[in-house]
């Protein structure tokens, strides 16, 4: 069996908590990241057959049956999962009728999965529905995207313009829009669910009053995603209240979109 610490998905993973923490996203245990793997690439690392544990799942994921995701720990410290993945991450397998999870690794103190696996689970059912290759959810709570929410109506549409005209990329980046949903209670199955509706047809989900959640295909995608995000709200951030905008008008928006080909949500722009 090869040593799963030397594994690209336990670097790359604990270099994308790393760079999440360090920019500020994620304080505390604050955040919490699902990645996808294929059997074919746990199998090298750990027993697949042997179950250290089983964990519980509040609803079955009859979809997700048999899927390996590596899912960072409740409580734990995003600035910690590279120093002690063994620790901060768990390796597990949705069981054969959907209901619960075998760890396969990690959680070595006796923790278990985030509070919010059953939005990160709930975002992959739903992502891989329409992307086959859709491997990675990231939550974080980025403080620009949580500010805007304090002071910005919760209306996806509103939201989403005003992040375009922030800065020209950020249609590039996400034309179909950013999803918001109206403050509720966290860490658990309620929330899980209607963030998975969310992601039938979006890739990013704001929670007000909270934080945002990225897919993506890797790791790099799901974090860029974020990242623009958050860039078009911290510029939203740095000039609401100094005086009158700019801001790309609809005209300077349409010239983007025809420039680069993209598919912008209907009725949006
Ligand atoms: P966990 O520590 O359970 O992952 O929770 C952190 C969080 O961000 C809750 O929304
Ligand atoms: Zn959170």
């Amino acid at each position: 069996m090869q040593d799963i610490l030397k594994s690209n998905f336990i670097k790359e993973i604990g270099d994308t908590a790393a760079n999440m923490y360090r920019l500020g996203w994620n304080e505390r245990n604050g955040g919490n990241i699902s990645y996808m793997l294929t059997k074919e690439e746990v199998e090298p690392y750990c027993d697949i057959n042997k179950t250290i544990r089983k964990l519980p799942l509040d609803i079955a994921f009859p979809e997700l049956a048999g899927k390996y995701f590596l899912v960072t720990g409740t409580g734990k410290y995003f600035k910690n999962i590279s120093i002690d993945p063994e620790k901060n991450l768990g390796l597990i397998r949705i069981s054969d009728d959907g209901t619960f999870s075998h760890l396969l690794w990690g959680y070595s103190d006796g923790g278990t999965y985030t509070s919010e696996i059953h939005m990160h689970l709930g975002a992959h059912m739903q992502r891989l529905k329409t992307d086959p290759n859709q491997r990675v959810v990231i939550h974080a709570h980025p403080t620009n995207v949580v500010s805007m929410t304090h002071i910005f109506p919760w209306d996806e549409r509103e939201f989403t313009r005003t992040l375009w005209q922030m800065c020209t990329e950020c249609i590039v980046i996400f034309p179909e829009g950013v999803a918001v949903l109206p403050w509720m209670v966290s860490s658990n199955a309620k929330i899980g669910m209607a963030s998975a509706e969310k992601f039938s047809d979006f890739r990013i989900l704001v929670w007000a009053l909270h934080g945002c959640t990225a897919t993506g295909d890797s790791l790099d995608e799901a974090f860029g995603l974020l990242e623009t995000v958050e860039k078009g709200a911290e510029i939203y951030m740095n000039i609401v209240g100094k005086g009158e905008r700019h801001g790309i008008d609809d005209e300077m928006l349409k010239g983007v979109v025809e420039a680069f080909n993209i598919k912008v949500r209907d009725g949006w722009l």
